[in-house]
């Protein structure tokens, strides 16, 4: 089996991207992490990484903002040091940007993405908060393959989580966390198997 080389694209916390390094340390997982990388200077999963000895760079959305380029600009920066990194697949972990139609045709089944809701329920900003509004008994994390449409691309895997009386979004959302470290190593494993 050859472990194809795989990215993290983070913009904070990390925890997602600390449960794919974690079980791509088994021998039998198909691909090693090579890289981590933060739109944010500030992220915590930066620092996180380093800990877990992987490499890192930053594509500072921050000084793309100051220096007045586009968004296009910004991802074709992103591809350039994914690309210099012999880059193979990409995994979206708490990344809190929209990407270009290029960029993601340029990756499109090779880039994956972990959303915490059952899609195609609940797209976009605060999905946790939004099924709380809704009144669901049931929510949970979706991993699909990105496409130009915001959180609309194929399903890879999901996992049901319910809402129980008197849950807050910060309880909620925790609950949906903990799924999604379990689920998002499988369907990576599921997807490079794919390729
Ligand atoms: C996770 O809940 C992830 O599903 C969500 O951001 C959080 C990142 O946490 N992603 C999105 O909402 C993407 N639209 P983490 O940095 O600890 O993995």
């Amino acid at each position: 089996m050859t472990r194809k080389r795989v990215a993290i694209l983070i913009s904070g916390r990390g925890s997602n991207m600390r449960a794919l390094i974690e079980a791509a340390r088994s021998p039998d997982f198909p691909g090693e992490i090579v890289l981590v990388i933060s739109s944010r200077m500030e992220a915590d999963g930066l620092g996180l990484a380093r800990e877990l000895g992987v490499e890192t760079a930053l594509v500072d959305q921050g000084r793309f903002r100051r220096e007045n380029r586009d968004r296009e600009a910004y991802d074709a920066e992103l591809h350039h040091v994914l690309t210099r990194a012999n880059v193979e697949f990409v995994c979206l972990a708490g990344f809190m940007r929209i990407l270009s139609p290029g960029f993601v045709r340029n990756w499109q089944g090779h880039i994956v993405n972990m959303h915490p809701s059952l899609l195609p329920a609940f797209r976009g900003l605060k999905p946790q908060a939004q099924a709380l509004a809704a009144g669901v008994k049931v929510t949970g994390c979706t991993v699909h393959y990105v496409v130009p449409e915001l959180d609309a691309g194929p399903t890879i895997a999901q996992t049901q989580v319910p809402v129980l009386e008197g849950d807050t979004e910060e309880t909620l959302t925790a609950r949906i966390l903990e799924a999604e470290h379990r689920l998002y190593p499988q369907a990576v494993r599921d997807a490079l198997m794919r390729l």
